[in-house]
């Protein structure tokens, strides 16, 4: 039986996750789950929130589905997302965002996917305090790093018979950094001429992909400017309840919905699973499983064709009865 690897996360990540995990088991495939605890709630038994133990289970597992972790804000530990994506070089954070049957948005031809880097910019955490009054943050941008971003959107628009991969910078103001990262998007972009190129500002993207989102295919992106932008992206689709995520390295995949822990509505039965679940069928799609992702997204969206929806869609269901609506149609 295949392991796979299943933080389940806190907030509302336990909740969506074993969602995810009763669907997965209803269509018949069997996984044998691993489940890893991360987070805060860790800490306390075990001294930090990433124990090696998670970062084993992947390296044996090769696949983790990921539910959101908790970051403080301000003091505290850094961030078990960044951590993860590091430790195991994760470089590559994809996320499709395309309409889903039913659900009602201002455009109904989006479809779009953002490549973002997942190592460095200012999330690399290099900061300092340089007096009481002045913080500072590096933004670092490597050219091996953004030559190989590039090279998997190019690749991953040619395996997905994508035609255009568009860079996004700021190359106008930060010359170097965001600079660097167009130099190496142009170099790589040389190699793969059956693809369209295009260059914008990130602020200019924010407004285009507000007033007509259709426009664009693959999105490449440094890390802050994709971390902002698919979360813009996710509300052209629904919200953040459907946007899904993975995070791709050479070695190893960790598929996680694009939303965090969402504590105002932890333990209230109203999380959306749809984001945890689409992100786990990429994950069976992956792995090789086509024919129980395509069940389950066929059940997925004939419940959207109903009209059964959780809150966050407009409508009455709980999580768990979201969960079983899927669950009853499956075929
Ligand atoms: P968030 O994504 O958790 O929530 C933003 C809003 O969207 C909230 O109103 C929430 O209720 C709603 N929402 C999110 N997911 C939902 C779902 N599945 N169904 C229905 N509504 C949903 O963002 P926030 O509040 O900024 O972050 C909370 C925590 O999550 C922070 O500690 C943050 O660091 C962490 N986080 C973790 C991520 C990860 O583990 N990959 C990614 C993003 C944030």
């Amino acid at each position: 039986m295949r392991q796979i690897t299943l933080i389940n996360g806190d907030g509302i990540g336990p909740e969506i996750s074993d969602a995810v995990v009763k669907i997965i088991d209803a269509s018949g495939l069997k996984i044998d789950w691993d489940l890893q605890t991360a987070g805060a709630d860790v800490i306390e038994k075990e001294g930090v929130p990433l124990p090696d133990r998670v970062i084993q289970s992947i390296k044996r597992n090769g696949i983790a589905l990921k539910a959101p972790v908790t970051t403080p804000i301000g003091k505290g530990f850094r961030s078990v997302n960044v951590q993860l994506r590091k430790t195991l070089d994760l470089y590559a954070n994809v996320r499709p965002c395309k309409n889903l049957p039913n659900i009602k948005t201002r455009f109904s031809n989006v479809d779009l996917v953002v490549v973002r880097e997942n190592t460095e910019d200012l999330y690399a955490g290099i900061e300092r305090q340089v007096d009481c009054d002045t913080a500072e943050s590096i933004k670092l941008i490597t050219r091996g790093a953004s030559e190989r971003i590039s090279k998997f959107a190019f690749d991953y628009a040619i395996e997905n018979n994508r035609t255009e991969v568009c860079v996004v910078t700021k190359a106008n103001i930060m010359k170097l950094s965001d600079g660097l990262f167009l130099e190496s998007f142009r170099k790589v972009a040389s190699d793969y001429k059956q693809i369209k190129t295009r260059e914008i500002l990130v602020d200019n993207l924010c407004m285009q992909l507000v007033q007509n989102p259709s426009q664009f295919d693959v999105l490449v992106l440094p890390n802050l400017y994709g971390d902002i932008v698919s979360d813009l992206c996710a509300g052209l689709i629904g919200g953040l309840g459907v946007a899904q995520g993975a995070n791709i390295g050479k070695d190893y995949a960790v598929f996680e919905p694009v939303h965090g822990s969402a504590p105002d509505i932890k333990g209230k039965n109203l999380a959306n699973p749809t984001a945890m679940l689409l992100s786990a069928i990429e994950m069976l799609r992956y792995i090789g499983e086509r024919e129980y992702a395509l069940k389950i997204e066929k059940a997925l969206f004939k419940t959207f064709d109903s009209s059964s929806f959780t809150k966050d869609l407009g409508g009455t269901l709980t999580t768990s009865a979201f969960t079983e609506a899927v669950i009853n149609n499956l075929e």
